[in-house]
């Protein structure tokens, strides 16, 4: 596996790829990788000859009082487990190689990034979008895996590659989920030993409401309820809604695209998730 730390070495390392005739596939991450991150690997791997991880933390999708300076940082570990799963090469950039006039947003992530997690984390999506254009542009990948667990992320990425008409595929992985219902997450580690067992509540919670409102109760009052819930529980809830999965609308009533979003701060950490009613 080929560990490369600057643009000008990332491109001569595709260029040969390409040269060689390779699909080239990407999974975009901030590291502190876990078995979810490796999912999204094994995912790129079956639509791709070759696969690449960059492991960057994207200065310019965190808010000043955000957690970018404690976000963890393990590279070390990072690369053995890439390297375990048969990685071809990890993009491990300095901020200059993907900002090379300074960290700033040049992308706007545009409708639905003020909603669910962007009412919450103003700009958040233009970062993203900002740094996922320069990275699938510096890797000229023809596939890149995200996770749905970021599903709204998942979603505005898809809209700015359609866009920009990059030469892209966008797939979605599912969210993988510890044994006890939590979505997998860098700031899981984050949790408390008291807070980590109280967290799997926020799964169970969107999966009993999904369940509910499947079988016809209120929509309204079903997340009325699991709001005052997970509030006694010690959650903070930012948000907790119905929406359709296709555009991201809010929903009053359910539909066939009909998915649960949720967003809760558990002491400092914040957690999300999201559940289709079908899967439900
Ligand atoms: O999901 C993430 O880890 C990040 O938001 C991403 C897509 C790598 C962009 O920095």
């Amino acid at each position: 596996m080929d560990i490369i730390r600057s643009a000008p070495a990332l491109a001569t390392h595709i260029n040969a790829l390409k040269d060689a005739g390779k699909a080239l596939g990407l999974v975009p991450t901030m590291g502190a990788l876990h078995a979810g991150h490796l999912s999204l690997v094994a995912q790129a791997k079956k639509a791709a000859d070759a696969v690449g991880v960059t492991i960057f933390v994207n200065p310019t999708q965190f808010g000043p009082n955000e957690d970018f300076s404690r976000y963890p940082r393990t590279e070390k570990e990072d690369i053995a487990a890439l390297e375990k799963a048969g990685v071809d090469f990890v993009y491990i950039p300095d901020v200059a190689s993907v900002y090379p006039e300074g960290a700033h947003v040049t992308l706007k992530a545009g409708e639905m990034a003020d909603v669910l997690c962007g009412a919450h984390r103003p700009g958040h999506f233009d970062g993203v979008v900002t740094v996922v254009h320069r990275l699938l542009t510096q890797t000229k990948v023809d596939v890149a895996v995200f996770g749905e667990k970021d599903f709204q992320q998942l979603f505005l990425i898809r809209k700015m590659v359609e866009r920009e008409k990059l030469p892209v595929k966008i797939l979605g992985a599912p969210i993988r989920r510890e044994s006890d219902g939590l979505a997998m997450s860098s700031r899981n580690r984050y949790l408390s030993i008291s807070e980590r067992k109280t967290a799997p509540l926020l799964f169970h919670t969107l999966k009993a409401s999904a369940a509910k409102i499947k079988k016809g109760d209120k929509v309204e009052v079903v997340l009325k309820e699991a709001r005052a819930a997970l509030t006694k529980a010690g959650f903070l809830v930012d948000y907790i809604e119905l929406r359709d999965s296709d555009t991201l609308h809010l929903l009053a009533k359910k539909n066939a695209a009909a998915r649960l979003f949720i967003a809760a701060k558990l002491g400092s950490t914040r957690l999300i998730d999201n559940l289709a009613l079908n899967a439900a």
